[in-house]
């Protein structure tokens, strides 16, 4: 295990930002909390005992979903994968699930999410992928993480790493927290927007976060009716043989074959722009 140094001395930046604000805010008992600590976003409302929202919904008044610092443990080319674990996988059970928006709280397919964390003993695997996959968003929206909760390390509260980036837009690379953590209150880092809500499921755990990144979206369009599949078209697949000019779907974006080529996980069509374009 190696302290991950460089992440636990980045400190806050000098601007009065919201983060700040809320921080303090959160320390002065001002800033409702759900149960399971998390800050609520609208279509958390379901914890408060009032059923959740038919649609998801990222009206919290909130702006674009915090940057964190990468960190030194990122390593590119993670599996395509919802699920880091096995039956075997030591730790306690952990979901992940939310939906990504953008400005306009439309939510947006197709976003890649690549994760990443420390195991159960607070390790991060520099020779493998262990604990790291990479996956999109469907055609709602939404994504699902399956992992354990992860270990903690010196100077460092609980966290998960992630890099969200919508189709042809830029890279928000940040961390979610967990509530109720002691060391929340000394890491630096920490910031109490990117909590997640966590509740207890038997002896596992379920996490929800919402991303909005900094996309401007129309609001008066006609939003959330899943696109569908354009005639002709299937569902991306890594072993494949597509020749040019064959159709896919994937998360819930159409694409078109460049070149002809066979799919190899890695090479998903949001990947390689030489092999696929949107549409
Ligand atoms: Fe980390």
């Amino acid at each position: 295990m190696t302290p991950e140094t460089t992440e636990d001395t980045g400190g806050e930046d000098c601007r009065i930002s919201r983060k700040t604000l809320l921080k303090a805010a959160l320390m002065a008992g001002t800033v409702p909390l759900l149960a399971g600590g998390g800050v609520a976003l609208a279509r958390d409302a379901g914890a408060t005992g009032r059923p959740p929202a038919p649609t998801p919904n990222c009206d919290d008044g909130d702006g674009p979903t915090h940057d964190q610092m990468e960190g030194p443990y990122f390593k590119p080319n993670s599996p395509l994968r919802t699920s880091l674990v096995t039956d075997s996988t030591p730790g306690v059970r952990l979901t992940v699930s939310g939906y990504v928006f953008g400005r306009a709280c439309k939510p947006i397919p197709g976003v890649l999410l690549d994760f990443w964390q420390a195991d159960t003993n607070g390790a991060y695997d520099m020779s493998g992928f262990a604990f790291r996959g990479h996956q999109f968003t469907d055609r709602s929206g939404a994504f699902g993480l399956t992992t354990i909760v992860p270990g903690l390390y010196p100077g460092r509260t609980r966290h998960i790493h992630v890099k969200v980036q919508a189709p042809g837009s830029s890279v928000l690379t940040t961390q979610l927290y967990f509530p109720d953590e002691p060391r929340n209150n000394t890491d630096t880092l920490f910031d109490p927007a990117l909590l997640m809500n966590v509740r207890d499921a038997g002896s596992a755990k379920q996490g929800t976060f919402d991303f909005v990144l900094d996309i401007a979206q129309t609001p008066t369009d006609p939003p959330t009716d899943p696109p569908t599949d354009p005639p002709g078209s299937t569902t991306w697949a890594a072993g494949t043989l597509y020749s040019a000019g064959d159709r896919v779907t994937y998360g819930g974006v159409a694409y078109r074959c460049l070149q002809a080529h066979s799919a190899m996980a890695g090479w998903e069509p949001p990947n390689v722009p030489a092999l696929w374009e949107r549409g």
